[in-house]
């Protein structure tokens, strides 16, 4: 049995595809049509999805899409008539907030709510035109899968547990901002919910607007500059979302113009583009907004920091509850919100959960994979037994493949055996060099996990202004990220929970920190990813001949992109080390150095 799932008409836009339960592929449309984020309608995504199937649409048993248009239906019209009555209009101001997600809300007025509705009706149109077939081949049962039902799949399904308490928590899908359950077999049930206009995810994508970053996925800049900040706006941030009894929260909503005004936002097939989401409010409380480009001052530093502590309070208020209500201590976590690594990491500090499972695609992406197991195990009461460790579920090369690219592009290369493949590799990182690396299967969601990374020695303290100066022109706030053999990890870090994907930021042991300076963030933390010989072997491979030659179990990984989507295709790993400095590049049991071609 085929089931495929589809992230569409919402960021991050997905495919995944399972047969008879097991994950076959799952990856983003950015990665193929290059537009980061890109919502819109997936459509390589979908085909890449069943190539590696090896079917056509015909032989689909089910498609099931993240997002129910009917889902709340009842508190979106009483929503809609409150708004009504105050004087807003149904027709002339704010009608009804879209479904939208990670990170981002809005309304749309009454006929763009309807076409977007329309939208929906009409995926089975949108999929038909996308694969160039008749809607009479589209043979499948059609779902519409709640939003936040298809996030609470994506992280209990696929988990290890067989029992587990689960959160999504995301701007806004379906209506909703935040839901929790417990999962138990094929089943699991929605505890408690919290609906529009409240979100974390709204106060984050607010605040990151307010403090300069305006784009799509900005949220995580702020992650990454609140270290430098002293939290003295927890006051104001306590009065902006106030926790309530039974794991809920609401928002002080003088803050924000979602629920009134609208926020505008273009989704179309490229980059999603949101308007701003904070009232006046925020200037009279915290001073004007900093202008994008402006230089960062103590005040946007400081109000980092405190919305940071403040998502952690709240977030720890709902999982505290989650605790108490269900008794569990195995945990599942996903939504845009839970791609906030830092507060991950200290989940295991702050609450009573002993195990935790992030579903790697968190954002919307990982919304096409929920729906499959959605509708495999809840719908179809199927049987378990995918166990989604990793993320690498996207196209791969072979090293056939790959020679037959260099040789078109008339480049030098080198040719290693196995062996030598990752030993060259270690002493050419241990040696200074920015190196690429594309090998096997992409990622799925955000992270590279050692599959299309670029990777450098984290021992060197220049090596995160050599890395933004020739390739990844980042604010030089941001930190690097290290990968660690999951064995060593205790040594490095204070906590040990595995962290196959990088969603978990933990604090590195203060006397190992001089030694990797390169991933140490400013507060002594590190979002690291724990790498074991099963799941990435020759990753594995590569860490541990550089910790025979180094004595330092640990690498600096960053995704291989050059502000843009991360790489899929050799021809995309090698335009990007052709147009940036990087030093060498392995592509599969080939390498490519700058010196031996004649490139800039
Ligand atoms: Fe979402």
């Amino acid at each position: 049995m085929y089931i495929l799932g589809i992230n569409a008409y919402h960021g991050d836009a997905s495919a995944a595809i399972i047969r008879d339960g097991r994950l076959i592929a799952a990856a983003e449309e950015e990665r193929f049509n290059r537009f980061k984020h890109c919502a819109g309608f997936p459509a390589q995504a979908i085909k890449y999805c069943l190539t590696a199937a090896g079917i056509s649409i015909e032989q689909v048993d089910h498609i099931g899409i993240s997002r129910n248009p009917a889902a709340n239906l009842r508190k979106k019209v009483m929503f809609a008539a409150k708004k009504a009555a105050r004087g807003s209009g149904l027709l002339g101001g704010a009608a009804e907030p879209s479904e939208t997600s990670g990170g981002q809300s809005g309304f749309k007025r009454l006929s763009e709510r309807l076409a977007s509705v329309a939208k929906v009706r009409s995926f089975k149109d949108d999929l038909a035109n996308a694969l160039g077939v008749p809607k009479e081949a589209i043979r499948a049962e059609l779902h519409h899968v709640e939003h936040h039902r298809a996030h609470l799949a994506s992280c209990f399904f696929v988990s290890p547990f067989e029992r587990a308490g689960m959160l999504s928590i995301d701007g806004f899908g379906d209506f909703v901002s935040t839901m929790w359950g417990v999962g138990e077999g094929t089943k699991f049930e929605v505890l408690g919910q919290i609906e529009y206009p409240h979100s974390t995810g709204i106060v984050y994508t607010a605040t990151t607007q307010f403090i300069g970053f305006p784009w799509y996925g900005d949220e995580g800049k702020v992650m990454g500059l609140a270290p430098y900040g002293q939290p003295r706006f927890m006051d104001e941030f306590r009065d902006i979302i106030r926790t309530e009894e039974g794991g809920k929260f609401t928002l002080n909503l003088d803050y924000f113009r979602h629920h009134t005004d609208g926020v505008e936002m273009s989704w179309d097939e490229g980059s999603p583009v949101i308007g701003t989401i904070f009232s006046k409010a925020y200037a009279k409380t915290f001073g004007e907004p900093r202008q994008p480009g402006e230089p960062l001052t103590d005040r946007e530093r400081d109000i980092a920091a405190s919305l940071q502590l403040r998502l952690e309070e709240v977030g720890f208020h709902i999982l505290n509850h989650l605790h108490e209500v269900t008794g569990l201590t195995d945990l599942g976590l996903a939504g845009g919100v839970a791609l906030n690594s830092v507060m991950n990491g200290k989940i295991l500090l702050n609450t009573p959960f002993k195990r935790v499972y992030v579903q790697p695609a968190a954002g919307d992406n990982g919304t096409s994979l929920g729906v499959c197991y959605y509708i495999y195990n809840q719908i179809l009461s199927e049987s378990r037994g995918e166990v989604m460790e990793g993320a690498y579920t996207g196209p791969e090369f072979s090293n056939e493949e790959i020679r037959a690219v260099l040789e078109q592009y008339g480049l030098e290369y080198e040719t290693y055996s196995d062996r030598e493949l990752t030993q060259r590799a270690a002493r050419d990182i241990a040696e200074g060099a920015v190196l690429g690396w594309f090998q096997g299967r992409m990622e799925f969601g955000p992270r590279a996990l050692g599959n299309r990374s670029i990777v450098v020695d984290p021992r060197r303290a220049d090596m995160k202004e050599i890395l933004n100066h020739r390739i990844k022109k980042r604010e030089p706030f941001r930190p690097f990220a290290p990968s660690i053999l999951e064995e060593h990890t205790g040594e490095y870090f204070e906590q040990t929970h595995p962290a196959p994907t990088m969603l978990m930021v933990y604090q590195i042991r203060p006397e190992k920190r001089a030694l990797i300076p390169a991933v140490t963030h400013v507060d002594g933390s590190g979002r690291l990813q724990t790498v074991t010989p099963e799941l990435n072997p020759r990753y594995y491979q590569l860490i541990a001949d550089f910790h025979a030659l180094t004595g330092v179990p640990v690498v600096l990984n960053t995704s291989f992109n050059e502000n843009e989507p991360i790489v899929c295709t050799p021809q995309h790993a090698i335009d990007c080390f052709l147009k940036t400095r990087m030093d060498v590049l392995y592509l599969g049991n080939y390498a490519l150095r700058r010196a031996q071609n004649s490139v800039a």
